[in-house]
C-alpha cells in the first residue's frame, strides 16, 4: 500500500530534435504540467505514474524525479544541500551509488569535483545512521542520481529508469546505426503517421521504424520486456509495480489494423528485422522483403514512408550512396498522394531525392545534427524531366 504518493516535479529526457515528439506523448498519457525544454520534457507525476511513464513512454531516454533543490557555489553549498535529504529513505545502506554530474556557468566548475562531493556526503549521512557506507558502481547503481548545477543552483535527481529506456528489452545485440528505438518512435511521432494506415520503409536495415510502429500501433507498452531502477528501491511499493506492469501488458493488442511493409537488399539486414520483430511480438504484423528499393513492390501502396537511407559511409563507397539516394527517389514517386519522411545526416546526399521538404526537424543522433526532413509527393502524374519513369 502506498502511504503517500503525491504529484513529483520529473523530468523525462530525450534526443536533442525530439522534446515536441515527447511533449505530446507525455499529454497523450495524461501527466500534468508538461513542459518542453532542451533534449528533455519536464512533467508531474505520482510514484505509479513515474512507473508508468518507465513502462510507456517510446521517445524517453529517461525519467528522473527531483529530489532536491538549493545553492550550490562551493563545496559547503554541495554538503548542505545533500545532507538535508533523507537519503535512507530512497536506498538501503547495502545498496549501490552513482552520480553524474552536468555544470553550466558555476562557480564550481568541475563536474568530476561536485559528483564527488555529493557521493560523499551521501556516505557520510549513512556512516552517521548504521556505521556503514555504500558503495559506488558506475555501470549498473541501485539509485543513479543525477547532479544539475546551472548558474551555482543545483538540482539532485534519481533516475528512475536505470538503463537507457532505448533499451527495450528484446532487441539481441544492439545493432551499428544511428537510428536507436526511441529516436524510431520519436520520429514516427513527428511524421504524423495515423497508426492506421500503410507504413513502408525501403531501406529497414534491422527494422526499427516498423517494429516500433507495430508495438506503437498495438498499444504494447515498450518497457515491459525490460527491469527499471526503480524495482529495487526501498519506497517504491512491488505490488503497485506488478499492477501497473498487469494493466500494461492488458492494454495490448493482438492485431493491429495498419500494414506495415519493410526491405532491405541486404539478407543479413532482413534476418535481423525478422528476428527483433518476432521477440518484440509483432513478428506477424510486419511483412519483409529481401530486395533493393528499385525492385521493391509493396503488397499495398504506402500512405507513409519512414525511412533512414546510408550516408556517412567510408570514402570510395560515394558513388554507391548516391544511387540508393537517386533509386530511393524514383521509387517514393511511384506513390502519388504519399507522406515521405526520410532521416539524414548528409545534405548533399538529400539533395539526389530531387524533393522539395514541406517541414525540417534537426535531430541529434550521436554526435551528428541529422534531419528528419517530411515531403509530400505531388498527387498528379509526373510531367516528365530527371525522374520520370522510363518504360
Ligand atoms: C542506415 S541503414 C538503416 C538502419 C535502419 N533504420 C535500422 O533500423 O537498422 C541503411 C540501410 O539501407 C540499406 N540499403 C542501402 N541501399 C539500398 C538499396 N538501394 N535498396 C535497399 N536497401 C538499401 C542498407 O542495406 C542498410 O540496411
Amino acid at each position: 500500500m502506498e502511504i503517500e504518493d503525491g504529484l513529483r516535479e520529473a523530468h523525462a529526457a530525450c534526443t536533442l530534435g525530439l522534446e515536441e515528439a515527447l511533449a505530446a506523448e507525455l499529454s497523450d498519457l495524461g501527466y500534468a504540467d508538461v513542459k518542453a525544454g532542451r533534449g528533455g520534457v519536464a512533467f508531474r507525476a505520482s510514484k505509479r505514474g513515474l512507473v508508468e511513464a518507465c513502462l510507456w513512454l517510446r521517445t524517453a531516454t529517461r525519467v528522473m524525479e527531483l529530489l532536491g533543490r538549493g545553492p550550490a557555489d562551493s563545496r559547503e553549498g554541495f554538503l548542505r544541500l545533500a545532507a538535508a535529504l533523507p537519503w535512507d529513505r530512497w536506498m538501503r545502506v547495502d545498496q549501490t551509488i552513482a552520480v553524474d554530474a552536468t555544470i553550466r556557468d558555476s562557480r564550481v566548475s568541475h563536474s568530476g569535483f561536485a559528483a564527488l562531493v555529493l557521493k560523499d556526503a551521501i556516505c557520510d549521512r549513512f556512516r552517521m545512521l548504521t556505521g556503514r557506507r555504500p558503495s559506488v558502481d558506475t555501470d549498473a547503481p541501485d539509485l543513479p542520481l543525477k547532479l544539475l548545477v546551472v548558474r551555482d543552483e543545483a538540482t539532485i535527481w534519481r533516475d528512475w529508469s536505470g538503463e537507457s529506456l532505448h533499451k527495450r528489452g528484446w532487441r539481441p545485440v544492439q545493432v551499428k546505426s544511428p537510428l536507436n528505438e526511441a529516436i524510431a518512435a520519436g520520429l514516427l511521432r513527428l511524421s504524423g503517421w495515423d497508426r492506421a494506415s500503410v507504413l513502408v520503409d525501403p531501406m529497414c536495415g534491422s527494422g526499427t521504424f516498423l517494429i516500433e510502429a507495430a508495438m506503437w500501433a498495438a498499444e504494447m507498452a515498450p518497457g515491459l520486456q525490460r527491469a527499471f531502477a526503480f524495482e529495487k528501491w526501498p519506497d517504491v511499493d512491488p505490488a503497485m509495480v506488478r499492477r501497473a506492469r498487469a494493466s500494461a501488458a492488458a492494454r495490448a493488442k493482438s492485431s493491429i489494423p495498419a500494414r506495415l511493409f519493410g526491405a532491405d537488399r541486404h539478407p543479413g539486414a532482413i534476418a535481423l528485422a525478422r528476428k527483433g520483430a518476432e521477440a518484440a511480438g509483432v513478428g506477424h504484423m510486419i511483412t519483409w522483403a529481401e530486395t533493393a528499393v528499385d525492385a521493391f513492390d509493396p503488397p499495398e501502396p504506402p500512405s507513409m514512408v519512414v525511412t533512414n537511407p546510408p550516408w556517412g559511409e567510408r570514402l570510395g563507397e560515394a558513388d554507391d550512396l548516391i544511387v540508393s539516394w537517386m533509386d530511393l527517389s524514383r521509387w517514393v514517386r511511384k506513390f502519388p498522394g504519399a507522406g515521405v519522411c526520410v532521416l539524414s545526416g548528409d545534405p548533399g546526399l538529400t539533395r539526389h531525392l530531387g524533393l522539395r521538404a514541406d517541414r525540417k526537424w534537426p535531430v541529434m543522433t550521436g554526435p551528428i545534427e541529422c534531419r528528419w526532413l517530411r515531403y509530400r509527393i505531388d498527387a498528379r502524374p509526373p510531367r516528365g524531366g530527371d525522374f520520370e519513369e522510363t518504360p
